[in-house]
């Protein structure tokens, strides 16, 4: 009995060792951790509870079968992270370069499985060359398995990924079509096609980092959620941002009690907004003070920053926060800003997770980039997403709602539930200027000046809408979190459905 325990022992040390100790020192000195160690630091202590750790390739072609090696490069299973269940599976690149052999996928596709019937989270931490090679169709198989049920999970359980190292060509789909998508600066990169083929294609020459790298997709793509420094770095992240992350679309979403009080004012709010509406002020101020503890996980904080997303909580609740940023493009919302918070607010409405909009804007960015680039189409995704969603949605209008833009930014016209505006808030067709010119056209200066004295005193102000109802109430600023704390504890029983459809058709 001993020596078959001892056997155990042995086989589990070899699964351990994966590519060997030569292959683990040269990940560490490319300043990465190995996939065991990623999995360590992410999960809770001594949570991690392995599966497959015995699986090996059934492959016999090129050598293959004299090189077997226990978990086929990589490590699947699952545990808690500060509590909650997660499935996680680690890529290991000492391991046949992390390559994605069939029963590679096989153990993918199990814990992936596995997560659905008991509703919890997948993480996936992405560090592979790609298809095995010497699998040939057997690993494009595999691949589209995985696709398919990163298809079936979307919107049923969060999935994280997380790219620690290569992930190129088809491989970078899966990742792709996960929810948000951390990456790591200088040792991670995602392209369907490398700079080599870029450069005989397109004569282009470039280099790994700026095709395809951490700041690239952050900045450039917006294909990536978050850029960190090292491995460590963006791990540590992942486990805070996995406090705001629902287990499933059938779970409440994560509450938890707050010191912060519901009750608090925030004086400061009253002055936020400056006298001259053509000057900008920061939105990430009036954010983090009437959040719980300023505690703000802003998401895809280097693209399209003329509108903020990110996770918080209020009153102990998880709300996802939606902003347009009057410090850029003066707020105005654009291709890029629209598709990133239309995704953002389709992911709150999959995982229950109320959405607070808050709203400056001026309207569309106007211009033929704009045009030419399909804005039409893009700014339509925003007002879709706002408009089939049914979770609780509160909006406050701090200053400008302009035009098809106060429409679509979670208006009450879009089933908004609880639609506020401080006194400073301008809801009107445009701003008072343009509209004068226009109604106006070919008046003297002094005429101009006069219809637009009155315009602005007419229609540049809350209480037109709020008459009408559109707005609930004008608030006092210092009182925001107060009345949207109240806001979302009216609104945990709100029950709304769409009406039966296989699923929309949302415009692309
Ligand atoms: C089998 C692979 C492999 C692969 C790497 N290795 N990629 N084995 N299949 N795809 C092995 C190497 O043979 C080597 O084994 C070890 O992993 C480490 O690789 P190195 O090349 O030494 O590492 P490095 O210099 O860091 O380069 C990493 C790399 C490079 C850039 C990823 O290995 C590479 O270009 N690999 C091939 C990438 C590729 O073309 N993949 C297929 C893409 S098509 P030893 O034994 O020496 O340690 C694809 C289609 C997916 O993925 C389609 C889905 C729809």
């Amino acid at each position: 009995m001993q020596e078959i325990l001892e056997k155990l022992e042995q086989k589990r040390a070899a699964a351990h060792m994966g590519g060997g100790e030569k292959r683990i020192a040269a990940q560490h000195e490319k300043g990465k951790l190995s996939a065991r160690e990623r999995i360590e630091l992410l999960l809770d202590d001594g949570s991690f509870e392995e599966w497959d750790m015995f699986v090996e390739h059934r492959s016999h072609d090129f050598g293959m079968g004299q090189q077997r090696i226990p978990g086929d490069g990589v490590v699947t299973g699952h545990g808690t992270i500060n509590g909650q269940t997660v499935f996680v599976f680690s890529q290991d690149f000492t391991v046949f370069g992390g390559s994605l052999s069939e029963t590679h996928a096989e153990k993918i596709l199990k814990i992936m499985g596995q997560a659905l019937k008991v509703g919890a989270p997948v993480i996936g931490i992405n560090d592979s060359g790609g298809a095995r090679i010497q699998e040939g169709v057997a690993s494009l198989g595999g691949y589209a398995e995985i696709f398919q049920a990163n298809v079936l999970a979307s919107g049923v359980v969060p999935q994280i990924s997380l790219i620690m190292g290569p992930c190129a060509g088809g491989a970078v789909y899966s990742p792709a079509m996960t929810d948000f998508i951390f990456m790591v600066k200088d040792s991670s990169y995602m392209f369907v096609t490398g700079p080599d083929v870029v450069k005989t294609v397109t004569h282009e020459t470039v280099t790994q980092e700026e095709l395809g790298g951490a700041v690239t997709h952050t900045t450039k793509s917006g294909v990536a959620d978050l850029a960190f420094d090292n491995d460590v770095e963006a791990i540590l992240a992942l486990r805070r941002f996995m406090g705001f992350m629902p287990s499933s679309n059938r779970a409440a979403p994560l509450a938890q009690p707050s010191l912060d009080p519901h009750d608090r004012d925030e004086p400061s709010l009253d002055s936020l907004v400056p006298d001259n509406a053509t000057k900008p002020y920061d939105m990430h101020e009036l954010i983090e003070k009437i959040i719980d503890d300023g505690d703000f996980f802003e998401l895809q904080p280097q693209f399209a920053r003329n509108i903020i997303i990110g996770l918080a909580r209020m009153g102990g609740q998880v709300v996802g926060v939606v902003a347009n940023q009057p410090m850029i493009l003066a707020g105005c919302l654009d291709i890029a800003s629209s598709t990133k918070a239309a995704r953002f607010v389709r992911f709150c409405d999959c995982y229950n997770i109320p959405i607070v909009t808050l709203v400056d804007v001026p309207g569309f960015l106007p211009g033929t980039a704009q045009e030419f680039g399909g804005i039409i189409k893009h700014g339509a995704k925003l007002l879709f997403a706002y408009a089939e969603a049914t979770v609780p949605k509160l909006t406050v209008i701090t200053r400008k709602a302009y035009g098809g833009a106060y429409d679509v930014m979670a208006s009450k016209h879009l089933r908004g539930d609880v639609n506020y505006a401080w006194p400073t808030a301008e809801i009107a067709v445009m701003g008072a200027k343009g509209a004068v010119e226009i109604i106006f056209r070919g008046g003297s200066e002094a005429e101009l000046a006069a219809q637009t004295a009155e315009y602005k005193d007419k229609f540049t102000n809350p209480f037109v809408a709020a008459s009408r109802g559109y707005i609930d109430d004008v608030i006092m600023p210092h009182a925001t979190r107060r009345r949207l704390i109240r806001g979302l504890e009216m609104l945990r029983g709100k029950v709304l459905a769409n009406p039966w459809k296989k699923h929309d058709n949302i415009p692309l």
